[in-house]
């Protein structure tokens, strides 16, 4: 399975997903890593290990993601001959033509047990309503906010005394170990 991956962070979910190609527990290969912010360890992990990587030009956009730069990113997806998109902490949602180029084929990692907390900073939204519980969620990416089925979710306990920062530390150690799964799940499906 040719997996390409999209990112505009720190890549630890992208590093989850190599580590479980590395450990025989996922068999797959990412051919390109693309980022939406040029400054990202994400790109730096992937150069690091010898992965295609670009930057994705989204046209001074803050949050936006151009309806240009979707086609040339489902271009590049397509002649690294990627099979399954990953969205590992990429923070822009997308849209047509990038679903179309890829229907059924993109999947987003949440830090919420959906359809809880949708959104930015999932974790924070968590802690502001005084949750007891909040987890992550693997899904199918569709055109809504974080809305489509969900491929594996588990829940994470909100502790007395968390922070933002505890609850996402706490939240992402499930993540890396979902977010492999997951893939692995779909890759049997077809
Ligand atoms: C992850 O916690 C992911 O769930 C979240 O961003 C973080 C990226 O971390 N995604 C979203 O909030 C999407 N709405 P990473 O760059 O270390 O994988």
């Amino acid at each position: 399975m040719v997996l390409g991956v999209l990112g505009s962070g720190s890549g630890s979910n992208m590093q989850a997903i190599l580590d479980a190609i590395d450990a025989g527990t996922l068999d797959a290969r990412i051919a390109l890593v693309l980022s939406d912010n040029p400054d990202a360890f994400i790109l730096e992990r992937a150069r690091k290990r010898g992965i295609e990587t670009g930057v994705i030009d989204c046209r001074g956009f803050k949050t936006k993601f151009p309806e240009e730069a979707q086609l040339e990113t489902a271009d590049r997806l397509r002649a690294a001959g990627v099979e399954l998109v990953c969205l590992a902490g990429f923070l822009r949602l997308v849209k047509r033509p990038l679903l179309d180029a890829f229907p059924d084929r993109i999947l987003n990692i949440h830090p919420a047990l959906l359809p809880a907390f949708p959104g930015l900073e999932s974790w924070k939204q968590a802690l502001d309503a005084g949750a007891s519980e909040s987890g992550c969620t693997v899904h199918f990416v569709d055109e809504g906010m974080d809305t489509g089925p969900i491929i594996l979710q588990e829940s994470v306990p909100v502790l007395p005394g968390d922070t933002a920062e505890t609850l996402h530390a706490r939240i992402q150690v499930v993540e890396h170990r979902l977010y492999p799964a997951a893939v692995a799940k779909v890759q049997q499906s077809l």
